[in-house]
């Protein structure tokens, strides 16, 4: 069964036709052309295909295209461009956040929104004291990314360039 959505896509809209069971991450790959957003396990369990949808970090690939009829998604896409990186995208150069890379969207994607949740005080399973300082502990940080795999193991670098970022 085809029937239509439309969303904006990084500031863009777009209206698409699509089979009903479309996944968001199949709509952004596939539909749109934004490849930027991979497809690791396509069950909910890597992280790799993380996305902004209305302001919160979510797995593209458990979301059907349909649920998000009039969203706001930002993808890897619309963090950054070449001449000017988002300051995570600049953090993962800088500190070798990753080794093949097919998960870094993914990270970065999630990073960017994990901090804008650590900024509106939302806290996480092992937030002690929303009033601790640094805000964003190591542990904390790692419980905060442990949805995204690195299947290489970067991890250490990984965190180092979002606690830069952090501050
Ligand atoms: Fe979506 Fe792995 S591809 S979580």
């Amino acid at each position: 069964v085809l029937s239509k959505v439309a969303l904006r896509v990084n500031g863009q809209r777009y209206e698409k036709e699509v089979d009903t069971r479309t996944t968001l991450l199949d709509l952004l790959r596939e539909h749109l052309r934004l490849t930027g957003t991979k497809k690791g396990c396509d069950q909910g369990q890597c992280g790799a295909c993380t996305v902004i949808a209305d302001g919160r970090r979510i797995n593209s690939c458990l979301s059907l295209a349909l649920m998000h009829e009039g969203s706001e998604i930002v993808t890897i896409e619309g963090l950054g461009t070449p001449d000017k990186l988002h300051p995570l995208q600049a953090a993962f150069v800088k500190h070798d956040g990753y080794q093949c890379g097919y998960c870094t969207p993914g990270q970065i994607c999630s990073a960017a929104a994990m901090l804008d949740e650590v900024k509106r005080g939302i806290p996480s399973h092992v937030t002690a004291d929303l009033n601790a300082r640094p805000l964003l502990s190591p542990m904390e940080m790692r419980e905060r990314m442990s949805g995204n795999i690195c299947r290489c193991g970067a991890y250490s670098n990984i965190m180092d360039a979002i606690a830069e970022v952090a501050g």
